[in-house]
């Protein structure tokens, strides 16, 4: 939800910028731009509409800086445009800001300081930078100064991150942020910074971290960082040993593809990561002694990680006997249900950083309770903020639709709550062998995604034409179909909706007509007779059945059949087709898998 890096130090600032943007426009890809200054009096805004290729493609030889700043845009407040791309500038061309995130107040803050001054664009943003040029020219402040009056007048329900660059200090770099995310890189005579580490892997391995209510000055060869008192932190760096070429695409023509096809090994990493040679889970024993108090586990999160968290309940209960919700984060936010007495959260979240979530775990650090966040970034906002972290090893997901990290979220919550039940002496978890299950998931999982050729096909037949399309299930089949409908609407604009099959008869069933596609996800033995009996009630108004099965359950004329694996684990195998006839359905439109329209991959607003 709109990437920011800033360089300064280096001649090549102008290729590590656009390098870095290409390397965010994961998160936003309505409009770019960059601002570089060559401290001998020349700078240079370029901006482009679409997608970073459009800026590159503007980028002339002359063009070129020591310092500079680029931001690739999810636009939030006015339309996608050129005025309304980042970097935006003060009236006088002084100061030049990107800005992820929302300031709530920016029309109070126009109205109550900037009246009479002349806005260039519709943005939140634009009030910021012009707010500071104000501060400094008529106030007769310091940049600092100003720009940390302003940080103090933004509301506290804003987020941001802001990298801000003043012509008459063109070596430096300002920067703070608040909720949004943010990183210093460190470099040999030159800095960086950026809202993900991958955007500047190229350049270091070596990074800071910066907090909220924190002012960082950053120059080639300086890194300060003061509190919103004035008070000097001192910050240690920590190393990123992930290479470079991890987020990079390589032979594939799209990450998605990449992704799916990395599940296998990203299951063997969790095994590597989490069970010791005796197939025993290896967690934080103090974690386990927290949700051993609890009478609750509330799993939050929010579209494909909710999909996760519903999968994952079931193992809690199954293997802990703990009673355990699911909820999507946007709505625990400010729909709290009336709570158990010792509950204990876990955030299921890849990016670590989606704005609704944490919302929710401030709130839960406020009321005391424990937390811990399960996800694929090391050092994000909810990993930091929760009491504890248990990382996901699914390397660098880059295509904006969740693959690997949904199926490395079910395997971690499989651990975990293998680990719980171990712990409580639950019979079940001591019998339930993870380790060799993973290991025929990951063998399952492979002879998935070789099977490329036949789920292409079947989405050319089935899926190319129609508007919408339904997944249906029961039980936990029912939670694979939500996330299959998913994939399938968010990349390839098909209309689907995951069903519990049961349910289709009163009354969805009525938009079943010729033709219209219906994908039955059966795994689990209790509930497959019965799916089965829902979809020839579709075959009757004339749907055409596809049937994603698992092998003990197969009858000769089912569409795809998974290997057999635990019950518990049969998602980590069912949501691989699916994951790929919405890639193969995408593909076949001409679309852009990796981004589609409208999306963005880290939600940083709520
Ligand atoms: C869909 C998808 C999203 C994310 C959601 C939460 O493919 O990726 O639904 O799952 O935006 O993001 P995280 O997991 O980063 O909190």
């Amino acid at each position: 939800m709109c990437g920011i890096v800033g360089v300064t130090g280096t001649n090549q600032s102008v290729s590590i910028l656009i390098e870095g943007l290409e390397r965010l426009e994961y998160r936003g890809y309505d409009s770019a731009g960059i601002y570089v200054n060559d401290q001998s009096g020349n700078d240079y805004l370029v901006k482009r509409v679409g997608r970073i290729v459009n800026l590159k493609n503007a980028i002339t030889p002359e063009i070129s800086g020591s310092t500079g700043i680029g931001h690739t845009r999810w636009a939030t407040h006015g339309v996608p445009s050129e005025t309304n791309a980042h970097p935006h500038f003060s009236n006088d061309e002084r100061f030049y800001l990107v800005h992820n995130g929302v300031i709530e107040n920016f029309k109070q803050l126009k109205e109550e300081y900037l009246s009479g001054v002349e806005f260039k664009s519709d943005t939140d943003t634009e009030v910021i930078v012009q707010l500071i040029d104000r501060f400094v020219v008529e106030y007769n402040m310091d940049t600092q100064a100003a720009f940390l009056k302003v940080l103090r007048l933004v509301s506290d329900d804003s987020s941001y991150a802001f990298v801000l660059m003043d012509r008459e200090t063109p070596d430096t770099l300002f920067v703070a942020k608040n909720k949004s995310p943010l990183l210093v890189g460190v470099g040999d005579g030159f800095n960086l910074v950026a809202s993900d580490a991958v955007a500047m892997l190229k350049q270091t391995h070596t990074f800071m971290e910066i907090q909220d209510q924190e002012i960082v000055v950053v120059k080639p060869a300086e890194i300060l960082i003061t509190d919103f008192d004035g008070n000097e932190m001192k910050r240690d760096t920590f190393q990123v040993e992930m290479d470079a070429s991890a987020a990079d695409k390589g032979t594939y023509p799209f990450y998605m593809l990449k992704e799916v096809d990395e599940q296998p090994a990203v299951m063997r990493k969790i095994v590597q990561n989490y069970l010791n040679e005796d197939g025993d889970p290896v967690v934080d024993s103090q974690l386990l002694e927290s949700i051993k108090e609890a009478d609750r586990i509330y799993i939050i999160g929010a579209g494909t990680s909710y999909h996760a968290g519903l999968v994952g309940a079931k193992m809690f209960e199954q293997l802990t006997n703990i009673p355990t919700e699911v909820h999507i984060s946007s709505e625990f936010a400010y729909e709290q249900p009336i709570m158990s007495k010792k509950p204990f959260f876990i955030f299921l979240t890849q990016s670590g950083e989606t704005a609704d979530s944490r919302e929710v775990l401030v709130n839960v650090k406020k009321q005391g309770w424990p937390s811990l966040t399960i996800t694929n970034v090391p050092k994000s906002t909810l990993s930091r903020e929760a009491d504890y972290t248990m990382l996901l090893h699914a390397g660098p997901e880059i295509a904006v639709a969740s693959t690997k990290a949904y199926t490395a979220q079910v395997a971690v919550e499989a651990v975990l709550a293998k680990a719980i039940g171990e712990y409580l002496k639950h019979p079940r978890a001591a019998e339930f062998d993870l380790k060799h299950q993973l290991g025929l998931v990951a063998v399952g999982m492979q002879a998935l995604v070789d099977s490329k050729e036949k789920l292409e096909s079947v989405a050319s037949r089935y899926l190319s034409k129609p508007r919408n399309a339904f997944y249906i299930g029961r039980g936990t089949d029912w939670s694979v179909a939500l996330e299959s409908a998913l994939k399938l609407k968010e990349i390839s604009y098909v209309q689907a909706e995951g069903f519990a099959s049961g349910e289709l008869k009163h009354g969805t069933i009525a938009l079943i007509e010729s033709q219209t596609p219906v994908i039955g996800i059966i795994t689990q033995d209790r509930t497959a007779g019965l799916t089965r009996s829902n979809l020839q009630e579709v075959i009757s108004r004339g749907a055409s059945v596809i049937t994603i099965v698992t092998k003990h359950l197969a009858q000769t004329d089912d569409t795809i059949v998974l290997p057999d694996v635990d019950p518990l684990l049969t998602p980590l195998l069912s949501v691989v087709p699916a994951q790929l006839l919405a890639y193969y359905t995408s593909l076949g439109k001409g679309l852009d898998v990796d981004k589609p329209r409208n999306l963005a991959k880290s939600v940083t607003v709520q």
